[in-house]
């Protein structure tokens, strides 16, 4: 087992051009209009119903059958049945495929973090914001499947995209796309690496600052409470600790081993950003076993509708990039550069993985409110949006097409280009790094600048803006109060419309 937990596997660079992954499907543009709103199912009233697990869990090998060694459709393809089973294949993928480029957590230690901290972390995590999938058999939480054994040589799990991109709407209702904004995703972070704390030495958990240590520590002491079973057996739970032993034994930790640097606490920047992170607004670029240093702020999940991401579009100056943190190009980059950050390799990075992903995400479309919103509001909300807000939220979608300098909304300068100066440290940050130049994954340099995100669905989700700094529709426009949070961007919206025009904006923005 030694020997597989330090084996760091020579990535098989596989001779994949790049401009593969955007080749067309067969199907014409009017087949797939008119399939786009039948193929799936991703608002609803249980998340059984829009989990379709009957549906998509056998569609990735039905329609990799119809795909040539060059992953071109075969000529006989019937181009609605193709683009119906690239669409549910990549709900598949977003659903059970652990692509979102953590390092994977050994499975025993996801059962063990169960066990050790029940009043933490809840029955299946729910405590920390994982809902419950109903279809999974081995009763994993939604958003957590099973990974790569690379780095660890023994059964290990990952986050796939629904822990981070399904959530509850206000009304009760599921939707895929929308944020899960109850997601402790950070706690879950510190929680996964308690084991490496625990296999510090005394010089070194001395060095960390005192919130992060009082976190573990306490953690430290609820583990060891559980050790015995009070009947002189061991309990389960106790795993976390052997885990911890063993890491020390092999040296693993603090100072870590030549091959596998890989596994040593994350910098205390990034552990401080997880103290820092509260539910649905986290440091997004952190793994869960560290590959790369790197300081990313926090940030709050967007909702997934309507995004287009067409390369040709950017090109053309019609849509801005996609992401904030990293920018791209192209929906196809973004998703090319996740498999990048996942498998370290850039065997997934061909059209028959990347596609699907990708068209099942332009296909998601915002959830409708139940509320009834009279026309007559919010048609002159729409006047007042054409009139005030439309030079910058031009999209589709009401996104901006453009980057804008962040004092111009009052959005915190650090996140105008989180990577301005990036420099990929590890061995495996640097392959990470080389493979996405490769690839001209991401843009190089990194433009500066931030967008707003789509406002299709904003009705339904808390945590606006990128920093989640505002709390809600009212919120943004001070309706009542002063901003909760005290969070500046868009400040002036709070003084340069009287109530009416408030009102009339927000029920305009329901119905998008
Ligand atoms: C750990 C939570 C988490 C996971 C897992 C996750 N995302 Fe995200 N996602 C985020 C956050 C936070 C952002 C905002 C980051 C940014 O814009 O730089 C984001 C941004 C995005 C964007 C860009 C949206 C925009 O407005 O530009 C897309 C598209 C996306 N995610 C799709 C996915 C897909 C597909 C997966 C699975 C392969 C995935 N995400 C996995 C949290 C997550
Ligand atoms: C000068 C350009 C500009 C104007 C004018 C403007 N916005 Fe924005 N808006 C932005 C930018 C840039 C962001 C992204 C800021 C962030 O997320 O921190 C944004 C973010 C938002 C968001 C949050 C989106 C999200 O995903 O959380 C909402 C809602 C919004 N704007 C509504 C409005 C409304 C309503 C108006 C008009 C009354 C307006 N904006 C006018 C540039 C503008």
């Amino acid at each position: 087992m030694l020997k597989l937990l330090l084996k760091l596997t020579a990535p098989l660079i596989s001779a994949f051009v790049f401009s593969a992954c955007g080749h067309n499907t067969t199907s014409s543009l009017a087949s797939r209009r008119a399939l786009q709103t039948i193929i799936t199912h991703d608002t609803g009233a249980t998340l059984e119903e829009i989990l379709q697990y009957e549906i998509i869990q056998s569609a990735c090998p039905q329609y990799w059958q119809l795909l040539d060694a060059e992953d071109k459709p075969l000529a006989s393809t019937d181009a609605e049945k193709f683009y119906e089973l690239e669409v549910l294949c990549g709900k598949w993928m977003f659903i059970g495929w652990e692509t979102s480029g953590k390092m994977p957590l050994p499975e025993i230690l996801l059962d063990a973090m169960e066990r050790s901290w029940p009043e933490r972390v809840g029955q299946n995590f729910s405590n920390l914001g994982f809902l419950a999938n109903p279809s999974d058999p081995s009763g994993r939480p939604l958003g957590i499947a099973r990974s790569t054994t690379r780095y660890t040589g023994m059964p290990s799990v990952n986050v796939t995209c629904a822990a981070c991109h399904v959530g509850k709407l206000p009304d009760g209702r599921y939707a895929i796309g929308a944020p899960n904004t109850k997601l402790h995703l950070s706690e879950f972070n510190l929680i996964s690496y308690y084991p490496l704390f625990a296999a510090m030495h005394k010089r070194e958990r001395d060095k960390l600052s005192g919130n992060i240590k009082v976190f573990y520590e306490e953690l430290e002491r609820s583990e060891r409470r559980r050790i015995g079973n009070g009947e002189g057996g061991i309990d389960w739970s106790n795993v976390v600790f052997k885990y911890s032993t063993l890491l020390r034994w092999i040296g693993i930790g603090p100072k870590g081993l030549p091959d596998a640097q890989f596994v040593v606490m994350p910098p205390e920047r990034d552990l401080q950003s997880w103290m820092n992170g509260r539910r649905g607004v986290f440091n997004p670029g952190a793994p869960m076993l560290t590959i790369q240093v790197e300081n990313v702020p926090n940030l709050s999940i967007p909702q997934l509708w309507g995004i287009s991401g067409h390369e040709t579009e950017f090109q053309a100056g019609r849509v801005a990039p996609v992401g904030q943190t990293t920018k791209y190009s192209s929906l196809e980059k973004f998703i090319s550069s996740a498999f990048i950050y996942a498998y370290q390799d850039l065997a997934l990075v061909r059209p028959r993985y990347v596609n699907p992903l990708v068209s099942f995400l332009r296909q998601l479309k915002a959830p409708k409110t139940l509320e009834s919103i009279p026309s007559a509001i919010s048609e002159s909300g729409r006047v007042l949006f054409t009139e005030n807000c439309k030079s910058c939220h031009d999209g589709a979608a009401g996104e901006s097409t453009r980057l804008y300098r962040s004092a111009l909304v009052g959005t915190n300068p650090s996140l105008e280009n989180p990577r301005e100066n990036y420099v990929a440290t590890t061995p495996i940050a640097k392959l990470v790094d080389s493979l996405s130049e490769q690839l001209k994954a991401e843009l190089r340099p990194q433009p500066s600048g931030i967008r707003s995100r789509r406002l299709s669905g904003i009705w339904s989700r808390q945590d606006l803006m990128i920093d989640g700094s505002v709390e809600n529709l009212d919120d943004l426009f001070c309706i009542n109060r002063q901003r909760l949070r005290g969070g500046s961007p868009h400040g002036e919206l709070c003084g340069s419309f009287n109530l009416d025009e408030k009102t009339s904006l927000i029920a305009f923005l329901k119905t998008l």
